[in-house]
């Protein structure tokens, strides 16, 4: 690995009770410390450890997906614009970085985190000045920060691409965890009409039916089993399943 990924002890951003970089148990204790990983989220955990990878990714943003870029960006602003004096936001997964630009506006520090080295590979090359980066090489159902050592994470299109409950549940729990003030997290929602349309086709069909959404409820009851509370939920779009959900942890 470079040793540019390596986690390094921050002080500041450690567990206080602990010297070491804290691995602790999440708060709520009915999330089980390890969450045994899918098939598919080991495969999606492989698929931008190359440069080249990372690059087809972003490209594919730049070109083809540009509208949802300045979407998402104009969300991430409004929802981050509630909060001041912002030192650490916590950016997970940071991709090759498609929204820090956005991100810096808010906060002094952003910590990049993503499992794949092209990932941060490219964004350590499309660095900027206006904040001060971090990158960081680890997983965001594990993240190696003690609790309540960020104000602030932002988590899009990751959830989506997790087939279990489980591992959805335990990606929002980690970030309840690690961020002392706000979470920002995308979802897909099961409720919305594009996905009932697809479960009904899927009885139907007798497809399998895979699952990468969430529901509301799934997400307020992780929520509120950390004492904090949902202040917006906003699509992408109007009716569209790809949500933007903004959660605070204190008053
Ligand atoms: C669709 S991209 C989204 C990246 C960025 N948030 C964005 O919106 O452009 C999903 C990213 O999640 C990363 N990833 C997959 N599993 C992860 C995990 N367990 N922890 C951290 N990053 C992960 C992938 O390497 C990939 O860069």
């Amino acid at each position: 690995m470079n040793a540019h990924y390596q986690i390094a002890p921050i002080p500041q951003l450690v567990s206080k009770t602990t010297a070491e970089p804290a691995l602790r148990p999440s708060r709520p204790t009915d999330v089980p410390q390890r969450t045994r990983l899918t098939a598919e989220t080991v495969a999606y955990q492989g698929k931008y450890q190359s440069l080249d990878a990372a690059r087809t990714y972003d490209a594919g943003y730049e070109q083809r997906r540009s509208r949802t870029t300045i979407r998402e960006k104009e969300i991430l602003h409004a929802l981050l614009a509630r909060y001041e004096s912002v030192t650490t936001i916590l950016d997970a997964p940071s991709g090759g970085g498609r929204l820090t630009a956005t991100i810096a506006d808010h906060a002094d520090v952003i910590l990049e985190m993503d499992i794949a080295t092209g990932q941060l590979l490219l964004g350590r090359e499309k660095r900027f000045d206006a904040a001060h980066q971090i990158w960081i090489r680890g997983s965001a159902l594990d993240i190696p920060l003690g609790d309540d050592s960020i104000e602030g994470a932002v988590c899009v299109r990751l959830s989506h691409h997790l087939y279990s409950q489980q591992e959805r549940e335990r990606l929002l729990t980690e970030l309840l965890r690690v961020a002392r003030r706000f979470v920002v997290f995308h979802y897909v929602d099961g409720q919305s009409p594009r996905y009932l349309f697809r479960a009904l086709r899927s009885r139907f069909s007798g497809g399998k039916g895979r699952r990468n959404w969430m529901t509301r409820d799934e997400i307020r009851t992780v929520v509120q089993r950390h004492g904090a509370r949902i202040i917006a939920d906003v699509p992408a779009r109007p009716l569209q399943p790809h949500r933007y959900v903004l959660i605070e942890r204190s008053g």
